[in-house]
Protein backbone atom coordinates (compact mmCIF):
# COMPACT_ATOMS: atom_id res chain seq x y z
CA UNK A 1 0.00 0.00 0.00
CA UNK A 2 1.36 3.16 -0.90
CA UNK A 3 0.73 6.44 0.75
CA UNK A 4 0.65 10.18 -1.36
CA UNK A 5 0.09 13.54 -0.21
CA UNK A 6 0.19 15.48 -3.88
CA UNK A 7 -1.73 14.95 -6.94
CA UNK A 8 1.50 14.28 -8.64
CA UNK A 9 2.01 11.17 -6.80
CA UNK A 10 -1.19 10.05 -6.73
CA UNK A 11 -1.12 10.05 -10.88
CA UNK A 12 2.37 8.12 -10.74
CA UNK A 13 0.49 5.06 -8.56
CA UNK A 14 -3.04 5.57 -10.54
CA UNK A 15 -0.72 4.91 -13.31
CA UNK A 16 1.13 1.63 -12.17
CA UNK A 17 -3.25 0.12 -11.41
CA UNK A 18 -4.44 -2.43 -14.10
CA UNK A 19 -8.79 -3.16 -14.12
CA UNK A 20 -11.14 -1.59 -12.25
CA UNK A 21 -10.87 0.96 -9.43
CA UNK A 22 -12.70 2.04 -6.46
CA UNK A 23 -13.02 5.40 -4.20
CA UNK A 24 -13.41 5.46 -0.64
CA UNK A 25 -12.95 9.21 0.80
CA UNK A 26 -12.99 9.54 4.00
CA UNK A 27 -11.83 12.39 6.62
CA UNK A 28 -9.89 9.89 8.59
CA UNK A 29 -10.43 8.70 12.00
CA UNK A 30 -11.33 5.57 10.88
CA UNK A 31 -13.67 3.01 12.72
CA UNK A 32 -15.74 0.22 11.35
CA UNK A 33 -17.81 2.14 9.31
CA UNK A 34 -14.82 3.08 7.01
CA UNK A 35 -13.57 -0.20 7.23
CA UNK A 36 -17.20 -1.56 5.87
CA UNK A 37 -16.52 0.55 2.92
CA UNK A 38 -13.54 -0.69 2.03
CA UNK A 39 -13.94 -4.14 2.34
CA UNK A 40 -16.89 -3.52 -0.21
CA UNK A 41 -15.16 -1.47 -2.58
CA UNK A 42 -11.68 -4.34 -2.42
CA UNK A 43 -14.47 -6.82 -2.71
CA UNK A 44 -16.03 -5.13 -6.21
CA UNK A 45 -13.14 -4.11 -7.70
CA UNK A 46 -9.56 -4.36 -8.39
CA UNK A 47 -8.28 -1.98 -6.41
CA UNK A 48 -9.21 0.88 -4.04
CA UNK A 49 -7.97 4.21 -3.52
CA UNK A 50 -8.60 5.62 0.06
CA UNK A 51 -8.74 9.62 0.58
CA UNK A 52 -7.88 10.92 3.92
CA UNK A 53 -8.55 14.35 3.67
CA UNK A 54 -10.30 16.94 6.73
CA UNK A 55 -11.76 19.54 3.91
CA UNK A 56 -11.92 23.18 5.37
CA UNK A 57 -14.65 24.31 2.85
CA UNK A 58 -17.33 21.88 4.91
CA UNK A 59 -17.32 23.32 7.82
CA UNK A 60 -19.03 26.38 9.19
CA UNK A 61 -17.70 29.10 11.76
CA UNK A 62 -17.69 27.76 15.09
CA UNK A 63 -17.75 24.21 14.02
CA UNK A 64 -15.26 21.89 14.84
CA UNK A 65 -12.59 22.18 11.73
CA UNK A 66 -9.85 21.93 14.71
CA UNK A 67 -10.82 20.03 17.08
CA UNK A 68 -11.44 17.31 14.14
CA UNK A 69 -9.52 14.37 15.04
CA UNK A 70 -6.11 13.61 12.90
CA UNK A 71 -5.06 10.17 13.50
CA UNK A 72 -3.33 9.42 9.89
CA UNK A 73 -1.01 6.92 11.22
CA UNK A 74 -3.60 4.80 13.24
CA UNK A 75 -5.77 5.32 9.67
CA UNK A 76 -2.93 3.77 7.46
CA UNK A 77 -2.19 1.09 9.99
CA UNK A 78 -6.15 0.17 9.84
CA UNK A 79 -5.91 0.25 5.89
CA UNK A 80 -2.63 -1.71 5.05
CA UNK A 81 -4.24 -5.03 6.20
CA UNK A 82 -7.54 -4.56 4.56
CA UNK A 83 -6.14 -4.53 0.59
CA UNK A 84 -6.25 -1.18 0.18
CA UNK A 85 -3.84 0.11 -2.88
CA UNK A 86 -3.31 3.84 -2.50
CA UNK A 87 -4.02 6.21 0.72
CA UNK A 88 -3.90 10.20 -0.80
CA UNK A 89 -3.82 12.10 2.01
CA UNK A 90 -2.86 15.88 1.08
CA UNK A 91 -2.53 18.82 2.75
CA UNK A 92 -5.10 21.94 2.62
CA UNK A 93 -2.38 23.88 0.45
CA UNK A 94 -2.26 20.54 -1.90
CA UNK A 95 -6.15 20.25 -2.35
CA UNK A 96 -6.95 24.37 -2.14
CA UNK A 97 -3.39 26.02 -3.26
CA UNK A 98 -6.29 29.06 -3.46
CA UNK A 99 -9.41 29.76 -2.62
CA UNK A 100 -11.42 28.28 -5.17
CA UNK A 101 -13.45 30.71 -7.51
CA UNK A 102 -15.76 28.21 -9.13
CA UNK A 103 -18.14 26.27 -6.92
CA UNK A 104 -20.64 23.59 -7.23
CA UNK A 105 -23.90 24.66 -6.13
CA UNK A 106 -25.81 21.86 -4.70
CA UNK A 107 -29.32 22.81 -5.14
CA UNK A 108 -32.51 22.77 -3.44
CA UNK A 109 -32.10 19.52 -1.11
CA UNK A 110 -28.76 21.04 0.20
CA UNK A 111 -30.89 23.89 1.88
CA UNK A 112 -32.91 21.70 4.76
CA UNK A 113 -32.16 19.30 7.53
CA UNK A 114 -28.23 19.28 7.74
CA UNK A 115 -28.01 22.32 5.29
CA UNK A 116 -30.46 24.52 7.15
CA UNK A 117 -27.86 24.10 10.14
CA UNK A 118 -25.00 24.02 8.18
CA UNK A 119 -25.71 26.37 5.23
CA UNK A 120 -22.26 25.88 3.40
CA UNK A 121 -21.93 22.48 4.04
CA UNK A 122 -22.69 20.79 1.18
CA UNK A 123 -21.44 22.80 -1.10
CA UNK A 124 -18.06 21.98 0.81
CA UNK A 125 -18.87 18.81 0.66
CA UNK A 126 -19.36 18.39 -3.38
CA UNK A 127 -16.40 20.50 -4.03
CA UNK A 128 -13.94 17.80 -2.52
CA UNK A 129 -15.74 15.21 -3.49
CA UNK A 130 -16.39 16.03 -7.57
CA UNK A 131 -12.24 17.25 -6.89
CA UNK A 132 -11.50 13.91 -5.66
CA UNK A 133 -13.36 11.83 -8.00
CA UNK A 134 -11.82 13.94 -10.97
CA UNK A 135 -8.20 13.18 -9.29
CA UNK A 136 -8.81 9.51 -9.09
CA UNK A 137 -11.30 8.86 -12.13
CA UNK A 138 -13.10 5.87 -10.22
CA UNK A 139 -15.28 3.25 -12.04
CA UNK A 140 -17.40 2.96 -8.39
CA UNK A 141 -17.32 4.85 -5.09
CA UNK A 142 -18.89 4.01 -2.32
CA UNK A 143 -20.44 6.29 0.42
CA UNK A 144 -22.52 5.52 3.94
CA UNK A 145 -25.69 5.22 4.41
CA UNK A 146 -25.51 7.63 7.45
CA UNK A 147 -24.60 10.45 5.98
CA UNK A 148 -27.82 9.65 3.79
CA UNK A 149 -28.34 13.69 2.51
CA UNK A 150 -24.71 13.58 1.68
CA UNK A 151 -25.32 10.24 -0.28
CA UNK A 152 -28.23 11.88 -2.06
CA UNK A 153 -26.24 14.95 -3.15
CA UNK A 154 -23.39 13.05 -4.87
CA UNK A 155 -25.79 10.73 -6.75
CA UNK A 156 -27.29 13.88 -7.69
CA UNK A 157 -23.96 15.91 -8.74
CA UNK A 158 -22.78 12.68 -10.80
CA UNK A 159 -25.96 12.01 -12.49
CA UNK A 160 -26.60 15.90 -13.18
CA UNK A 161 -22.55 16.75 -14.26
CA UNK A 162 -22.72 13.29 -16.20
CA UNK A 163 -19.81 12.22 -13.88
CA UNK A 164 -18.86 8.37 -15.58
CA UNK A 165 -19.03 6.40 -12.33
CA UNK A 166 -21.20 4.69 -10.29
CA UNK A 167 -22.31 5.61 -6.76
CA UNK A 168 -22.49 2.72 -4.15
CA UNK A 169 -24.04 2.75 -0.74
CA UNK A 170 -23.04 1.24 2.47
CA UNK A 171 -25.35 0.30 5.31
CA UNK A 172 -24.91 2.24 8.60
CA UNK A 173 -22.32 0.43 11.05
CA UNK A 174 -23.40 0.72 14.88
CA UNK A 175 -22.22 -0.52 17.76
CA UNK A 176 -24.12 -3.15 20.09
CA UNK A 177 -25.65 -0.32 21.49
CA UNK A 178 -27.22 0.65 18.70
CA UNK A 179 -25.13 3.83 18.38
CA UNK A 180 -24.24 4.65 14.89
CA UNK A 181 -20.32 5.20 14.31
CA UNK A 182 -19.22 8.24 13.84
CA UNK A 183 -15.83 9.55 14.18
CA UNK A 184 -17.35 11.98 15.95
CA UNK A 185 -18.10 9.40 18.68
CA UNK A 186 -14.60 10.30 20.09
CA UNK A 187 -15.57 13.42 21.40
CA UNK A 188 -18.22 12.03 24.08
CA UNK A 189 -18.06 11.12 27.95
CA UNK A 190 -18.83 7.75 28.98
CA UNK A 191 -21.87 9.89 30.35
CA UNK A 192 -22.65 11.42 27.07
CA UNK A 193 -22.07 8.09 24.56
CA UNK A 194 -25.10 6.85 27.30
CA UNK A 195 -27.31 9.89 26.37
CA UNK A 196 -26.24 9.75 22.86
CA UNK A 197 -27.92 6.44 22.99
CA UNK A 198 -31.63 8.38 22.44
CA UNK A 199 -30.95 9.18 19.07
CA UNK A 200 -31.14 5.54 17.50
CA UNK A 201 -33.79 4.30 20.25
CA UNK A 202 -35.91 7.54 18.74
CA UNK A 203 -35.31 5.83 15.28
CA UNK A 204 -36.20 2.32 16.32
CA UNK A 205 -38.96 3.29 18.01
CA UNK A 206 -40.05 4.92 15.22
CA UNK A 207 -39.34 1.82 12.77
CA UNK A 208 -41.48 -0.19 15.34
CA UNK A 209 -44.31 2.08 14.99
CA UNK A 210 -43.69 1.93 11.05
CA UNK A 211 -43.53 -2.21 11.08
CA UNK A 212 -46.64 -2.10 13.04
CA UNK A 213 -48.64 -0.54 10.18
CA UNK A 214 -48.55 2.64 11.62
CA UNK A 215 -49.36 5.65 9.53
CA UNK A 216 -46.55 8.10 8.78
CA UNK A 217 -47.70 10.39 11.90
CA UNK A 218 -47.89 7.86 13.92
CA UNK A 219 -43.96 6.74 12.90
CA UNK A 220 -42.90 9.86 13.97
CA UNK A 221 -44.84 10.78 17.11
CA UNK A 222 -43.39 7.52 18.58
CA UNK A 223 -39.76 8.86 17.61
CA UNK A 224 -40.63 12.01 19.15
CA UNK A 225 -42.03 10.68 22.20
CA UNK A 226 -38.69 8.12 22.92
CA UNK A 227 -36.62 10.84 22.70
CA UNK A 228 -38.61 13.75 24.97
CA UNK A 229 -36.52 13.96 27.80
CA UNK A 230 -33.74 12.34 26.67
CA UNK A 231 -30.54 14.37 27.84
CA UNK A 232 -29.72 15.58 24.20
CA UNK A 233 -30.88 18.81 22.58
CA UNK A 234 -32.39 17.54 19.22
CA UNK A 235 -32.19 20.00 16.18
CA UNK A 236 -34.54 17.80 13.91
CA UNK A 237 -36.51 14.80 14.02
CA UNK A 238 -38.29 14.21 10.95
CA UNK A 239 -39.79 11.59 8.20
CA UNK A 240 -38.89 12.46 5.14
CA UNK A 241 -38.74 11.55 1.41
CA UNK A 242 -35.39 9.74 1.31
CA UNK A 243 -35.04 11.08 -2.31
CA UNK A 244 -35.91 14.93 -1.86
CA UNK A 245 -35.65 15.57 1.92
CA UNK A 246 -39.32 17.40 2.39
CA UNK A 247 -40.92 16.33 5.31
CA UNK A 248 -43.72 13.33 4.84
CA UNK A 249 -47.25 14.29 5.47
CA UNK A 250 -48.74 12.53 8.07
CA UNK A 251 -50.93 10.31 5.81
CA UNK A 252 -48.31 9.51 3.08
CA UNK A 253 -47.22 6.28 1.89
CA UNK A 254 -44.46 4.31 1.28
CA UNK A 255 -40.33 4.73 1.67
CA UNK A 256 -39.47 7.20 4.41
CA UNK A 257 -36.45 7.92 6.15
CA UNK A 258 -36.66 8.86 10.00
CA UNK A 259 -33.63 11.25 10.28
CA UNK A 260 -32.84 12.87 13.57
CA UNK A 261 -29.86 15.50 14.31
CA UNK A 262 -28.96 16.42 18.12
CA UNK A 263 -26.38 18.08 20.23
CA UNK A 264 -25.03 15.81 23.18
CA UNK A 265 -23.29 18.29 25.11
CA UNK A 266 -21.23 19.90 22.50
CA UNK A 267 -21.33 17.40 20.46
CA UNK A 268 -23.78 17.39 17.53
CA UNK A 269 -24.09 13.58 15.98
CA UNK A 270 -26.48 12.60 13.17
CA UNK A 271 -28.57 9.33 12.64
CA UNK A 272 -30.80 7.98 10.20
CA UNK A 273 -33.37 4.95 9.65
CA UNK A 274 -35.31 4.32 6.71
CA UNK A 275 -39.16 2.91 7.02
CA UNK A 276 -41.55 1.82 5.18
CA UNK A 277 -45.36 3.11 5.54
CA UNK A 278 -47.53 0.64 4.90
O1 LIG B 1 -18.40 11.87 4.79
C1 LIG B 1 -17.28 12.41 4.93
O2 LIG B 1 -16.43 11.96 5.70
C2 LIG B 1 -16.94 13.66 4.13
O3 LIG B 1 -18.05 14.50 4.02
C3 LIG B 1 -16.34 13.35 2.76
C4 LIG B 1 -17.31 12.61 1.86
C5 LIG B 1 -15.07 12.52 2.94
C6 LIG B 1 -15.95 14.67 2.05
O4 LIG B 1 -15.04 15.39 2.79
Amino acid sequence: MKVVTTKEELARELAKLEGTRSLVMTMGALHEGHLSLVERATAETDHTIVSIFVNPLQFGPGEDYEAYPRTLDADVALLEPAGVDVVFAPEVEEMYPREPLVRINPGPVATVLEGKTRPTHFAGVLQIVHKVMNLVRPQLAYFGQKDAQQLALIRTMVADLDMNLEIRAVPIKREESGLAMSSRNSYLSQAEREDALALSRALADGKAAADASGAAGEVLAAARESIEGANVRVDYLVLVDPETFQELEAGAHGAGLLAVAAYVGPTRLIDNMEVSIA
